[in-house]
């Protein structure tokens, strides 16, 4: 099998195969540095803990990871907590970053000494609708090519894999939207033990945290806004100004990375074509709310896993065939899910007072009554579509 990408789409998969004895090589375009260092998403399922701990890679995860049975919404001057775990019937989420799943999945497969090749960038996919497909790939400036059975399109959002099937096949869904995240990672103990969700007349605030010293923070900004416009003080400034209440006040510390990311929808159907199939950012992209973009790269690897193992071990296709259609129903759960989360919290930049007091009165709904909440609640923890 050839695995485009080393982000946790591709590297999960190839630990999957591997537990199959299936052979894998993956390539990424990045160095191992470069990939274990990009700071993105933070807050796991615990469907995706589950699989991380039946493929042997979750030791440090249980170890670090913070176990959440709750989060905060915060609208309207008050902090209302929404019981994750007594409304979804005993499900937990956990913090622990997408940079950290990284390095125990390289290290994992370095163990193995099976091939992950760094610096190696997929440049054109031939025959995905034969029998061995072939991945033309650039590495230590020489061309070279990888034939396989199968190709998994593991390459985000801006890889080679979605432009290589033809668009008379594709059907693309997709939306923008007039804001974008601010994020930092701030050398502080977090001033909350759960997450909040603040909903502000100057926009939107995220409380996260990646470990007990250290805080995740993000704010609403401009989708063209530049980070040299924002120095740390401003960023703090904006911070206690959005999530401040009287009484409690953001603990401050030294900011250790900034950056901004756009938000928008995506979806590319179908999520295979021959021999190609598309896991994760590659197929498919969620608005940050709610924090689903990672874990249905998992989950979509769990399911294209299962389905390789099940071809390799009877020689069914039934699974690899089911594949796409099976993926995008929770796709489509989780779309709608973020949507919802993105746009219930966000200050719309020409600032609708109608829409104004639809999100301030769905955000009351949510906080008093338990059915809404349990909608919610049900949602983040991870839902699991009935098959059919
Ligand atoms: P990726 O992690 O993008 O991995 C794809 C890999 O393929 C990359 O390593 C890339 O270098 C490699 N690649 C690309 N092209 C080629 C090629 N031609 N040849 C070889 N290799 C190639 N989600 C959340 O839930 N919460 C967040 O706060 C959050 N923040 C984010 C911030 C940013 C800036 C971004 C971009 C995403 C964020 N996400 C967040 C989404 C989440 O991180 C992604 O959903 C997740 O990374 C998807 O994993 P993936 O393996 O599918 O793709
Ligand atoms: C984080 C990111 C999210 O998008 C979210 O909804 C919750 C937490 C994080 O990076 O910690």
């Amino acid at each position: 099998m050839g695995i485009i990408g080393a982000g946790p789409a591709g590297l999960t998969l190839a630990r999957l195969l591997e537990t199959a004895g299936i052979e894998t090589v993956v390539l990424e375009n990045r160095s191992r540095e470069y990939v274990e260092h990009r700071q993105r998403a933070g807050l796991l399922e615990q469907g995706t803990v589950d699989l991380l701990t039946e493929l042997g890679v979750a030791e440090r995860l249980h170890r670090e990871g913070l176990v959440h049975t709750g989060l905060s919404l915060q609208f309207d001057g008050e902090r209302h907590r929404i019981p994750l775990t007594e409304l979804s019937g005993g499900k937990h989420v956990t913090i622990y970053a997408q940079t950290e799943i990284v390095k125990d999945l390289v290290a994992a497969r370095q163990e193995s000494g099976l091939p992950l090749l760094f610096e190696a960038e997929a440049y054109a996919l031939e025959g995905l609708d034969g029998e061995r497909p072939l991945i033309r790939y650039r590495r230590e400036g020489g061309e070279h090519e990888l034939e396989c059975d199968i190709v998994a399109g593991c390459d985000g959002f801006h890889g080679i894999a979605r432009p290589s099937i033809p668009d008379q096949v594709v059907r693309t869904f997709s939306r923008e939207y007039p804001y974008a995240w601010l994020g930092i990672i701030a050398q502080a103990p977090p001033s909350n033990d759960e997450l909040i969700y603040a909903h502000s007349a100057r926009g939107f605030a995220l409380l996260s945290m990646r470990s007990p010293s250290v805080g995740r923070l993000y704010l609403q900004v401009r989708p063209d806004e530049r980070i040299e416009e924002w120095p740390d003080e401003r960023i703090w400034e904006e911070l206690h100004a959005r999530l401040g209440l009287p009484g409690w006040s953001l603990v401050e510390g030294p900011i250790t990375e900034k950056g901004v990311a756009p938000m928008r929808s995506f979806v590319s159907e179908p999520l295979s074509f021959g021999r190609l199939y598309l896991a994760g950012d590659a197929g498919h992209i969620v608005p940050p709310t709610g924090a689903k973009g990672l874990n249905l790269a998992i989950n979509d690897v769990r399911l294209l896993g299962e389905a390789i193992v099940r071809w390799h071990e009877s020689g069914s296709r039934d699974l690899l065939d089911a594949y796409s259609a099976a993926c995008l129903r929770r796709v489509w759960r989780a779309e709608h899910f973020s949507w919802w989360m993105t746009t219930m919290l966000h200050k719309l930049p020409d600032g609708d007072p109608f829409d104004e007091q639809l999100q301030l009165s769905q955000l009351r709904y949510v906080a008093s009554s338990e059915a809404a909440a349990r909608t919610l609640a049900e949602n983040y923890v991870g839902y699991e579509p009935p098959t059919r």
